[in-house]
């Protein structure tokens, strides 16, 4: 087997639809990587599930007027749904609210305290007068101390992705009964004293950071700059993983206390062999997330793991996407704007998703994602380059050779070298995980293949009597064909696994150094079905 390589994808909290702002933020991005590491032979775990804690279960399950739990279940299913809707390959789509996940959050906290990395405090904490209780994080809505964005939650912004603490909230509100009668009271929470590993993470972040995408590392290069709090990791509330000391019976850990372990809990649910990955320093971590996750993933999650002094991977490349607009505007359930995920596929197959979107990946900025956008790249690319080129190879050979490939005559150099150039552009994109390069790549590969056809013309070759002329032109794109299986298969594995199947020897999808020609003179093969069809514009109006 060849290198570990860690792949986790941030885990989506378990409420409400999961919509195309997911797919593009971590999913496509995390599983396009996973298949491309596969397919260089690296020895993948690659993880993700739902984030079942915090306020985001609370609130949606009042919402619903449902048990947690049941709200809970309601939703996995769903996420289940889309995983294998979209093709997502994770090794295991777990969740949080596990016994395993209790077991390994009460002994890493146990760790922590016996570091001395732990300190009861008193702080006072927003309550609501007319709901009787502690407000925590989304129970409470207010006015971003940092921004001014009026409908920010009570432990981040929504706008400006601050994170802060819930007494700094400027006009606050019960998201439950909608009370401003909200008063400050005193209670006791546990913190991470983050302060005492501030040089440990400092020097890590100097070190890592820099190998990171852009927006993470000048995220988290911000947070540097703002120096280390020390951070409240329990809550007043019920839901959530219960706190293994005495005298906090009736709290929870912060789900962000808990989250990022789960990738751990997962993976030991995935394979016993969990330790070759999480406590090995030769593999390779990648992680994956939206923009307002970073701070999380950059300061929260290492902090702790570096506190533990207990060998844990620390991520290597941390990929971070903007936000996806939809048609100018946020999307929102509320608001109906947006693709959901149910009914994506009522609109084209999950391949047209992933390669659309992975094309309008938002790396550099937010990005406004169209259904012109969305038609224009499935008509020109998939359908144009790609579909068209493998359909008119297969059918004008059969038509004049039979079902068996015609003979070739050795690579065809000028095509060799062209190919090889972007195949290592395709290559280097895909390793530092620049999602829209690597489509630009791609497609300039299907580009040469049309290219290649429109000058060779060998249907004009055929008309001409020069049979040999034509075989070996149409041999030279059989071997094209065999190409894209194998540098598209990330990207659009149901398209990939048809052309595979046009070939009567099942040819494996590794991802090649090189271009070469693996199909031999006389190799039988099938005329497939359209790979894609021409997609007209729909209209998605608000329900
Ligand atoms: O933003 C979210 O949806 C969080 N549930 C992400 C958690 S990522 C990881 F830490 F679990
Ligand atoms: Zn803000």
């Amino acid at each position: 087997m060849g290198q570990k390589y860690l792949i986790t994808s941030a885990l989506p909290y378990v409420n409400g639809e999961l919509h195309i702002g997911h797919l593009v933020g971590c999913w496509l991005p995390s599983d396009v990587y996973a298949r491309f590491c596969r397919a260089r032979g690296r020895d993948v775990l690659y993880i993700c599930g739902a984030d079942e804690h915090g306020t985001p279960a609370i609130v949606g399950a009042a919402k619903e007027n449902m048990p947690i739990k049941e709200y809970n279940d309601k939703y996995y299913e769903k996420h289940l749904r889309a995983v294998s809707d979209f093709k997502l390959s994770f090794d295991l789509y777990g969740r949080t609210h596990t016994p395993e996940q209790e077991k390994l959050i009460h002994e890493l906290f146990k760790r922590l305290e016996d570091e001395g990395l732990i300190e009861e405090r008193e702080t006072v904490q927003p309550f609501s007068v007319d709901d009787n209780m502690f407000l925590a994080d989304r129970q409470l809505e207010g006015t971003c101390p940092k921004c001014g964005y009026e409908k920010a939650r009570g432990d981040q912004c929504d706008n400006c992705s601050a994170t802060y603490e819930a007494t700094e909230l400027l006009n606050p509100h019960s998201t439950i009964s909608g009370s401003t009668n909200i008063e400050m009271r005193p209670t006791k929470n546990l913190f991470f004293l983050a302060s005492k590993v501030e040089d440990d993470w400092r020097k890590w972040l100097k070190e890592h950071a820099p190998k990171w995408s852009k927006t993470a590392s000048a995220i988290a290069m911000g947070w540097a700059n703002e120096g280390l709090r020390d951070t409240s990791i329990t809550r007043d509330l019920s839901w959530g993983i219960p706190v293994n000391k005495p005298g906090y019976e009736n709290k929870v850990f912060y789900v962000w206390f808990d989250a990022p372990w789960g990738y751990v809990s997962i993976s030991q649910a995935a394979t016993d062999d969990w330790e070759s990955w999480w406590k090995n320093s030769d593999c390779f971590y990648a992680q994956f997330m939206g923009k307002d996750n970073v701070k999380f993933h950059s300061v929260f999650f290492p902090e702790q793991q570096l506190a533990m002094n207990d060998n844990w991977k620390t991520v290597d490349m941390l990929k971070s996407m903007n936000f996806l607009n939809f048609e100018g505007g946020k999307i929102s359930k509320s608001t109906g704007n947006g693709i959901f995920l149910d009914e994506a596929l009522t609109i084209a197959p999950s391949d047209c998703w992933r390669y659309t979107l992975m094309a309008s990946s938002p790396e550099t900025d937010d990005t406004d994602f169209t259904m012109a956008r969305f038609t224009d790249i499935v008509n020109k690319d998939l359908n144009g380059m790609l579909g068209n080129f493998v359909s008119r190879v297969c059918k004008l050979s059969n038509k004049n050779f039979g079902d068996v490939v015609p003979n070739g005559n050795g690579i065809d150099k000028d095509l060799e070298t062209k190919i090889n150039e972007k195949l290592n552009d395709l290559t280097n994109a895909l390793d530092k995980c620049e999602f829209r390069d690597a489509v630009f790549a791609l497609r300039s590969l299907w580009a040469i293949a049309n290219e290649y056809m429109t000058v060779k013309e060998p249907w004009a070759l055929v008309k001409n009597g020069d049979m040999v002329g034509a075989a070996v032109a149409l041999n030279e794109c059989f071997q094209m064909i065999d190409l894209f299986a194998r540098v598209s298969a990330p990207f659009i594995p149901d398209a990939a696994e048809k052309i595979q199947n046009i070939f009567e020897i099942k040819h494996d999808l590794s991802w090649p150094t090189k271009y070469e020609h693996r199909i031999a003179n006389g190799e039988k093969f099938v005329v497939p079905e359209n790979l894609f069809n021409r997609i007209e514009l729909t209209e998605k109006t608000n329900e």
